[in-house]
């Protein structure tokens, strides 16, 4: 399927490549009742991709992947916790497009998961490096991208998550797609999109896109669940801003979007004790989805995400909506069955 960024602007399909791995537009649908009687809908980026990774890393990876290829790198460099969903996702999808990966591993606590996680990316094929701390690995980057140099290529380096301004460009076209769906009448215009933030791409991403897109009066609510990077407005639009001018650089012809941190809105009430630790209020919103045979969340983001979405829309915090929650789906181990790692897997036993 062609970009909505390259119908907007065909002088980007060569300079800024996109390849294909997921189809959107992804579903639009009511929640009714969910939240006191506020009107809160939900964009399902579930099935976005094979694999059951979902839009999240999914889209950042069809924008990445050609950028690598254009620069002539044949080796991606990426960071993430021991059990990185990202990581193992971009060594997969990598190898699908002949590139190869290599992560610096920093800790995190070991469980079930986690070990699954690693052997999985073991078994990816990626080149792993047990950095341990945020500090060795930043000491250890000279000597990653030396080792991993071949014949003059150095490796192209993604921070975590993905979130540089080419990953962010997955969301600006994400945003595109809900200008799109309202504008053909399948989503009432909302009033705010309310994502997880991890490591802010996703949320940079929206904001920058529903601004470029003429969704003026869309806000972005970042519900905030890492409590290990700097995650503030400033950041997010300061990422924004980042990925404006790649696209200028790269020869777009588009309106200043003129984001200012006041333009967004980052909450940090839904953290509870810390990345990847789990809430009462995560828990119940849990419940709440799949009771209800909605949406399957997960523990570290999405469950966090819809329970601020639910508080917020429900005590109106957020006006008299409509409210767009964002799942953005970060796959559980029996998802991973399906697809993309499963073949791999398949392949390496
Ligand atoms: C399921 C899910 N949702 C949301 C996010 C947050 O996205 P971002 O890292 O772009 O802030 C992530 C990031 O890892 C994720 O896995």
């Amino acid at each position: 399927m062609t970009a909505l960024l390259h119908g907007r602007c065909p002088q980007l399909a060569v300079s800024l490549p996109h390849v294909p791995l997921g189809d959107g537009p992804t579903p639009v649908f009511e929640l009714p009742g969910v939240a006191d009687g506020a009107s809160v809908w939900c964009k399902d980026e579930s099935g976005f991709g094979s694999g059951g990774w979902g839009g999240n890393k999914v889209r950042k990876l069809e924008w990445i992947l050609p950028d690598v290829h254009r620069r002539g790198a044949r080796k991606i460099l990426t960071v993430g916790g021991l059990g990185t969903n990202w990581g193992l996702a971009t060594a997969l999808y990598a190898r699908e497009q002949g590139l190869h990966t290599a992560i610096a591993l920093i800790d995190q606590p070991v469980d079930d998961h986690v070990r699954e996680q690693l052997a999985r990316l073991r078994r990816s094929g990626a080149a792993l490096h047990f950095t341990r701390t945020k500090g060795r690995t930043v000491a250890s980057a000279p000597w990653l991208f030396l080792r991993h140099t071949r014949r003059g290529r150095r490796p192209y380096f993604l921070p975590a998550g993905g979130s540089a301004p080419i990953g962010t460009l997955g969301y600006v076209e994400a945003a595109f797609e809900i200008a799109e769906q309202v504008s053909t009448g399948v989503l009432p215009e909302p009033s705010h999109v309310v994502t997880a933030v991890g490591s802010g791409g996703t949320a940079a991403g929206l904001a920058l896109g529903l601004r470029l897109a003429g969704l003026e009066r869309t806000r972005v609510v970042g519900v905030v669940v890492n409590d290990t990077l700097r995650l503030d407005a400033y950041s997010v639009v300061t990422l924004a801003h980042r990925t404006e001018r790649l696209l200028r650089d790269r020869g777009a012809d588009l309106p200043p979007a003129r984001l200012a941190p006041g333009d967004v809105t980052m909450v940090r009430d839904w953290l509870g004790p810390g990345y990847g630790r789990t809430t009462p209020q995560a828990r119940a919103a849990h419940r709440l989805a799949e009771g209800g045979g909605w949406l399957r969340l997960e523990p570290v983001y999405t469950a966090k995400a819809f329970a601020a979405t639910l508080a917020m829309a429900g005590d109106r915090r957020l006006g008299s909506g409509p409210v767009l929650f964002l799942q953005t789906h970060g796959p559980r181990d029996e998802d991973r069955g399906a697809g993309l790692a499963r073949k791999h897997d398949d392949a390496a036993e």
